[in-house]
């Protein structure tokens, strides 16, 4: 080793040892007589001393030829600091330098390596290996590593084996576009990346692995937000001779597990909750269950009225946003703006509000008297001091412009904070959703999905859409952590469900003929799911974006700004793959 410690690890208990330490020059502060250098590794930071009079005079010219970021290695002895830096683990101590070597020279770096930078998003993408030297990025790294290490360590203690499937596949449908790969010696054939390795983990069950797992890249083609990346983290799981219970049962324990492990939290409550309720109190499947503030609907409180956006309107439905009374006009001028955003979607909104006096304030004076506005208030459990905020229109739409107006209500009452943790199930999603623009049925998670016991027959009768599936999603503070469910495992509904998703028997055979196949020669029951491990860093790091957890991300147009990558190919190597050269643009 160049070294006999790391740039975080020398204390008092040191003091008046000889080491020899490593690192990149963060700081230097040159006093004339006297210099200093922080010195950085991954441990931490060390603060280097020199002196004119006991620092050999070579040594002191060499130190003046230093800049940021050079790599060098330091000889010297540990001394007790004059003054101490109780902010810094190492900063009782300071090394008194005799010795020093320069590794490697360092242009000036492009932005700070420090806490705080000065660079923007673009130029650290750009220069992602410098951004990894900085101690909050390179600890969303080591945060990573850990949430593998107790994953694997929980998986591994409940008989999980890890088997690694192959990249170059055949599409997979998970209802994103494939990203595609040409083959050089299968002219004009395609490989297609993973959207994730669903038919080889239900292959192995046919093989009889029993509990499988894989912490692995997936691949989808789709368009990028804070919580999607075209190249993501699956942990990916599966099991045979089990129900839907079993699993949930099985991955609250990893979860569980996982809080408790790295966040010494300790869930006590998994909720579980109906897709269809979601939706009726929430508005998403994805709630975010650290508030409450359910939606109330009032269709039947408000009865016949003269109000021509509550007649013509399929839902009326509101929420209560408590102790929100106190809101001005222009913050409830500002709330209504919001919901006119194109995103939001909703005409307008309704506002009532519940004087601590107990008379009400709405935006509807004109057609409701104070009885009518009480009755409302009955319905959403209000009290004085609180804030009703409601919108009318179509059901789906005002469903979203609402779940969009509580999470905003959540924002501002400041009831999204970080350190509450709220996981629920979402259960009995639909098997199948109609889609306007194909007109035809897709699969609502995965075509390989089953139905729920009870409607195991109908898959083929005419009102497919009321089927239920066997299927989950975990939601965590609002966000899709993770989604499963248990599968077909019976060639003839497998077909049944191919032909419901209007598949002809020909392109059911193309595609999916070799796991209809593998379902002929003793396929067990068998379920699964998969989290985003992405997902999970970012909640268990507090961020919104997964792009911090990942060493080396893509942009929000799917580059890698780094290795300038897509990138166009060669003639030659464009031939060689059978493919004509796409015309530089
Ligand atoms: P699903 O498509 O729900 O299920 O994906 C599982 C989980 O993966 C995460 N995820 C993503 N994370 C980052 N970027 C993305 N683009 C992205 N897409 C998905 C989410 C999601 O909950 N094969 C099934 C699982 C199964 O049925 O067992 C599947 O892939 O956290």
């Amino acid at each position: 080793m160049l070294r006999t410690n790391n740039c975080g690890e020398l204390r008092e208990a040191h003091v008046g040892q000889e080491v020899t330490i490593c690192g990149w020059v963060q700081r230097i502060r040159d006093k004339g007589g006297r210099a200093w250098i922080d010195l950085r590794d991954r441990y931490g930071m060390t603060q280097l001393m020199f002196e004119e009079g006991s620092t050999p005079e070579t040594l002191m010219v060499l130190v003046r030829t230093l800049g940021r970021e050079y790599v060098i290695r330091v000889k010297g002895r540990v001394i007790e600091r004059l003054s101490k830096n109780p902010k810094l683990p190492t900063g009782d101590i300071e090394i008194q330098v005799h010795h020093l070597e320069i590794l490697n020279e360092a242009a000036l770096p492009p932005f700070l390596i420090e806490d705080e930078t000065d660079g923007g998003d673009e130029l650290r993408m750009k220069y992602r290996y410098l951004d990894l030297r900085r101690a909050p990025v390179r600890k969303n790294l080591e945060l990573r590593h850990q949430v593998s290490r107790k994953t694997r360590a929980y998986l591994d203690d409940q008989e999980f084996i890890e088997v690694e499937t192959p990249y170059l596949i055949k599409s997979t449908p998970e209802g994103a576009r494939d990203f595609i790969v040409p083959s050089r010696m299968n002219s004009r054939q395609f490989y297609a990346l993973p959207q994730s390795p669903q038919t080889f983990k239900q292959l192995l069950m046919v093989s009889g692995l029993d509990r499988y797992y894989q912490i692995v890249k997936c691949f989808r083609d789709e368009d990028l937000r804070a919580d999607r990346q075209p190249e993501f983290t699956q942990i990916d799981c599966e099991m045979s001779f089990v129900e839907q219970e079993d699993i949930l049962e099985m991955f609250e324990g990893l979860v569980t597990f996982l809080f408790k492990e790295i966040k010494q939290i300790d869930i006590t409550k998994f909720p579980r909750i109906t897709y269809t309720d979601a939706l009726k109190y929430y508005g998403s499947d994805k709630p975010d269950l650290r508030f409450e503030m359910r939606f109330v609907e009032l269709n039947e409180v408000i009865g016949p009225t003269d109000f021509p956006l509550f007649n013509a309107a399929e839902l009326v439905v509101g929420i209560n946003a408590k102790n929100g009374a106190t809101y001005s006009r222009k913050q409830l001028d500002e709330l209504i703006n919001f919901v006119r955003k194109p995103q939001v979607g909703a005409a307008g909104l309704i506002y009532v509000k519940y004087n601590l006096d107990g008379s009400f304030k709405s935006s509807v004076d004109k057609f409701f008297d104070q009885d009518a506005l009480s009755t409302w208030a009955k319905s959403f459990e209000a009290k004085p001091g609180d804030l009703m905020l409601i919108l009318a229109g179509k059901k789906e739409q005002t469903r979203k412009a609402l779940n969009e107006l509580r999470l905003e209500m959540g924002d501002q009452l400041k009831l999204r904070t970080n350190d509450k943790i709220c996981p629920v199930w979402v259960i009995d999603f639909p098997l199948l959703e109609w889609d306007e623009e194909t007109q035809r049925y897709h699969a609502m998670h995965h075509p390989f999905t089953s139905p729920k016991t009870e409607y195991m027959d109908q898959v083929d009768t005419a009102a497919p859409a009321s089927i239920k599936a066997s299927a989950y999603d975990m939601v965590i503070n609002g966000v899709e952590i993770g989604g499963g469910s248990i599968r077909i495992h019976k060639k003839a509904l497998q077909s049944k469900m191919f032909d419901a998703l209007g598949f002809t028997k020909k392109e059911a055979e193309a595609q999916f003929g070799f796991l209809l196949g593998a379902f002929e020669y003793g396929a067990p029951p068998h379920g699964g799911i998969a989290f985003g491990l992405d997902r999970l860093c970012s909640l268990f790091g507090g961020a919104e974006s997964i792009r911090d957890f990942i060493a080396f991300p893509k942009n929000n147009s799917g580059r890698d700004v780094m290795i300038d990558s897509p990138s166009f190919l060669d003639e030659e190597q464009l031939t060689s793959l059978g493919i004509q050269q796409i015309e530089k643009i």
